[in-house]
């Protein structure tokens, strides 16, 4: 069973409420975009607007923390109503990082980068519950998937059956209803769509067709 995690960078913010609204008769996954403008070259939202947006809906927050300290922020993320956090290797302190968002409660993603091997967060695959394969470079909306990702999640799918771990495998970057087939056939569980999701006249519909893909 394929999860859909419509990503809200592409959504109006203007109306993110409504959208959550809107989108959970579909699906009960949401991916939240965080981002610092240090990590990536782009700026979205921080915890006051996931509390917000926590008040208003039951999904599953998914909150992909494009930071470069994400450390000190993990506690507000927590409190702002996150059920799980991602972290990028990239920024270090991995062991740490993973400790502390389990001790907070929350559940553990671990995001790599296109150009980071998957030999880089082997070593994690056994204390986390989600491994997120970046298909873009993080931070827009609407990029062209990078097939580099299709790669890493049929050896991740493999190292998973291998070493008998219980982690998702998540894939966020240039999801269309292409792409999508590509990555359920190497081994995904959930896809990340923006631009698909929210750019197509129902963006239920679209939810509907990625899912039905598997
Ligand atoms: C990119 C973000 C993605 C983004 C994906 O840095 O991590 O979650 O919203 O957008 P699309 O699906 O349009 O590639
Ligand atoms: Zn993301």
């Amino acid at each position: 069973m394929i999860t859909v995690a419509p990503s809200i960078l592409s959504a109006d913010f203007g109306h993110l409420s409504e959208i959550l609204d809107l989108v959970s008769s579909t699906t009960s996954y949401c991916h939240l975009d965080i981002m610092d403008g240090h990590f990536v070259p782009n700026i979205t939202i921080g915890p006051p607007v996931v509390k917000s947006l926590r008040r208003h809906s039951k999904l599953y927050f998914d909150s992909h923390l494009m930071i470069e300290n994400p450390g000190k922020y993990l506690e507000a993320f927590k409190d702002a109503g996150t059920d799980l956090a991602t972290v990028h290797i990239e920024v270090g302190n991995t062991d740490s990082l993973i400790k502390l968002t389990k001790e907070l409660g929350m559940s553990v993603g671990l995001a790599l980068n296109p150009d980071t091997k998957l030999s880089a967060v082997a070593p994690f695959l056994g204390e986390i519950d989600l491994l997120l394969v970046m298909s873009v470079f993080p931070g827009f909306g609407g990029q062209k998937f990078m097939p580099i990702a299709l790669e890493k999640i049929y050896e991740a799918k493999n190292l998973r059956d291998e070493l008998n771990l219980n982690f998702k495998i998540e894939v966020d970057g240039g999801i269309n209803l292409l792409t999508a087939v590509d990555c359920v056939k190497a081994g995904v569980d959930i896809l990340v769509s923006g631009s698909t999701v929210f750019d197509a006249p129902d963006p239920n519909i679209m939810i509907e067709k990625l899912k039905s893909i598997a």
